[in-house]
């Protein structure tokens, strides 16, 4: 039987704003972000010490946070805070280096943060398209890393995350290992052939995890670290571009509370289809604990599909597996008839608060 997935008509019909092209393009995403971070005007913190950073954002645009968080926190020796709400915290002072990632550089709550990280005279690395916060970078002189507008800032997290993790290496305030760099770079390209509108559903294994959720609810179980924040990822995009409801937690904390839920509301949950990575290089306790929680709780899931997670280093096994997620939600999303791109509640909120500011 012929996939809808592989009717390049409908998919374009339906897509009309390219979001499975923005994903299909994500190799060179992440080769422009390098050129960004290579021109990025850093000029005035070059050299400088921090006693810690903080990256505001929220949503699309707060994963970055969130990434770089987990791909740096064993190496760093300073603490590195994400910050995704109004109020800075009281702990960040003048010492620190705060980023603050907004796509669009319009969102509120990136904003106040930022403004009470100027009040207490803390040090500015903006990364954004335009808006309030590129003002903000002119008015008070601040560095500033400008990606590309007119994506959705989550068809933008290859310029904000690699071209921000990059400009942190080159300030020697994180260490990025050139071979990881190569290794991550290596398997996107490879992984971007694979999971192309034009290979058949058969074989593309994002077209066979958006057919193998189809229209059910998808739970994301990821393990701290890295693959914590690639589950929440998921989760994000399952919301945004499939429109599905889904939830996500992590190992170990989800063995303390979480396994204990699946007990009731057995026919709602069996329409739900749990995802959980598998990373081969996971601690043995790691191992037990999923194999004992998946024979614990499987009964109470329509299924479970368990996904590899491919590569050595961190960053290679965040950035793919994150990838798979964020193209298999667009083909979930086309397999459901549903346009990824429009967010459009996101958009009545935003409007409703801004009234507020008149
Ligand atoms: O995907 C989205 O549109 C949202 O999650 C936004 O990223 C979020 O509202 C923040 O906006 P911005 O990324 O422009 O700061």
């Amino acid at each position: 039987m012929t996939s809808i997935l592989d009717d390049l008509k409908e998919i374009k019909s339906l897509d009309t704003e390219d979001m499975l092209g923005i994903e299909e393009n994500f190799y060179n995403q992440l080769m422009e972000a390098s050129r960004i971070a290579e021109v990025a005007d850093i000029a005035k913190i070059k050299g400088r010490k921090f006693s810690g950073i903080a990256i505001l954002g929220m949503g699309g645009s707060g994963f970055t946070g969130d990434i770089i968080k987990s791909l740096v926190m064993d190496e760093v020796d300073i603490p590195v805070e994400v910050v995704k709400s109004y109020q800075l915290p009281g702990f960040v002072n003048k010492t620190w280096l705060v980023l603050p990632v907004s796509y669009s550089g319009n969102t509120e709550e990136t904003i106040s943060a930022t403004s009470q990280a100027l009040g207490r005279g803390c040090e500015l690395l903006c990364v954004t398209s335009g808006g309030k916060i590129e003002e903000i970078v002119r008015k008070y002189g601040k560095c500033l890393i400008k990606v590309p507008s007119g994506f959705q800032p989550r068809g933008a997290l290859g310029y904000l995350f690699f071209s921000t993790y990059l400009v942190l290496a080159n300030l020697k305030i994180i260490k990025v290992n050139k071979d990881d760099i190569e290794e991550a770079l290596d398997l996107i390209k490879k992984k971007c052939a694979l999971y192309k509108r034009d290979v058949q559903a058969s074989k593309n294994y994002a077209k066979i995890i958006a057919a193998e959720i189809g229209d059910r609810l998808p739970v994301i179980y990821g393990i701290s670290g890295i693959l914590s924040s690639v589950a929440y990822r998921w989760k994000c995009e399952f919301n945004e571009n499939s429109k599905f409801p889904s939830f996500w937690d992590e190992f170990s904390e989800l063995n303390h509370n979480g396994i204990v839920g699946w007990g009731k509301l057995k026919e709602i949950t069996s329409k739900f289809v749990l995802i959980v990575f598998k990373d081969d290089a996971a601690s043995d306790k790691i191992k037990v604990r999923i194999e004992t929680t998946l024979r614990l709780i499987k009964d109470n899931f329509y299924k479970i599909i368990e996904i590899p997670v491919e590569g050595k280093s961190k960053l290679a096994k965040a950035l793919s597996t994150m990838y798979l997620g964020d193209i298999a939600s667009v083909y979930l999303a086309l397999l459901n008839g549903v346009n990824p791109t429009p967010v459009d509640k996101i958009v009545v909120l935003k409007a409703e608060l801004a009234k507020l500011d008149k």
